[in-house]
């Protein structure tokens, strides 16, 4: 019998959405309610790195350990992403004898971040696109980052968008086995080198309500989400494309902050309501409302996930305006850890 332990490596950046993914039409597949859009961030600063393998001397059950701590697999979410890669595993071994025969076998995975998990900071998102691909890699499949980040999606919406390097998009889709919903490349982080995100992180403790339980309390009460996912959204989409295209700096955070604002809007509307930003996060925001009255125009855009951390994009020429003065405004905060980061590059993420 065939005792060999085959594996593959890969990491998976993580990226902060501009245009925000918050509302599932379908739970199950996590289809989402509306488009969304992302900057990748360069995996030397904020990656997840993993490692599959399988064997018939491990099991019986799949595992999976998260800086060193055994994670549940039987989750709906992981459990679909096993799934989806062991039949495309089947199907090719089905057509080529020859293949050894990986599909069955038991899995053990074992994954690190480099930066806090679940405070807001997207970790879900590079976890779910290293786990992927990792297997994939492991099984040899020959997927486009656009097929595997419709599988990625099942784990966590937002993975879909870590399967690609600079400007993502997560395209909605109309269909409803969710076939169509699946990231692109809008633009790749060599068209616009001078972009940079400062994180700061406010709080590194995991968040107060998830995603999924948060997304859909505010689907079933917030009316405002409904005018959110039929008119503001798509209306953002548009023109941050544009923004991206030219390289438009004042409309690409003009769009992102307001984004950020809606998005944390509908927080407030679900019922009962969420907050996820705190005192220090909006002290960040009046901080880069003073960095842009000072210039007299937008050089510095914040925006806020499912936590209080804050990411701040500004482009290199602006670093000391920027960087020095949030650090200068907020550096004395208890807490704050800001960390400067490039934009990652497609070609460079599965070496
Ligand atoms: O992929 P999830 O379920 O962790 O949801 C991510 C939600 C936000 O980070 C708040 C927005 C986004 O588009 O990434």
């Amino acid at each position: 019998a065939d005792t060999k332990v085959y594996q593959a490596s890969t990491t998976a950046p993580v990226n902060i959405a501009v245009v925000k993914y918050w509302g599932k039409r379908d739970p199950k597949l996590n289809l989402p309610t509306n488009s969304s859009l992302s900057v990748t961030l360069s995996q030397s600063d904020l990656r997840t790195h993993t490692t599959a393998a399988c064997s018939s001397t491990f099991g019986p059950e799949d595992t999976l350990l998260l800086n060193s701590s055994p994670q549940d697999v039987s989750g709906a979410r992981t459990q679909a992403c096993f799934r989806e890669l062991r039949t495309l595993r089947s199907a090719l071994e089905a057509s080529n004898a020859s293949l050894p025969k990986l599909a069955s076998l038991p899995l053990r995975i074992v994954s690190e971040n480099n930066f806090p998990t679940a405070a807001g900071l997207a970790s879900s998102a590079a976890g779910f696109a290293a786990l992927v691909r990792a297997i994939a890699n492991l099984y040899e499949l020959p997927s486009s980052p656009t097929e595997l980040s419709r599988i990625a999606r099942q784990g966590s919406g937002s993975a879909c968008r870590s399967l690609f390097g600079g400007y993502v998009a997560w395209e909605m889709g109309a269909n409803e086995d969710g076939s169509d919903s699946v990231a692109v490349e809008v633009a790749p982080a060599s068209h616009w080198p001078t972009m940079r995100a400062l994180i700061l992180v406010v709080s590194a403790e995991k968040k107060g309500v998830s995603s999924t339980s948060g997304m859909q309390i505010t689907v079933a009460t917030s009316e405002l989400s409904k005018h959110r996912f039929a008119v503001v959204v798509p209306k953002h989409m548009e023109a941050m494309k544009k923004a991206i295209q030219e390289k438009d700096f004042e409309t690409f955070g003009k769009v992102t902050m307001v984004e950020s604002n809606s998005f944390h809007a509908t927080c407030l509307d679900t019922f009962p309501p969420i907050f996820y930003m705190n005192d220090v996060s909006k002290a960040a925001i009046r901080a880069v409302e003073d960095i842009n009255t000072r210039a007299g125009k937008i050089i510095a855009a914040y925006t806020f996930d499912a936590g209080p951390n804050a990411v701040i994009y500004y482009e290199e020429e602006n670093t000391d305006a920027v960087a020095g003065a949030v650090k200068g405004v907020l550096g004395e905060l208890d807490g704050w850890e800001g960390k400067e980061v490039k934009v990652q590059d497609t070609k460079a993420i599965d070496a």
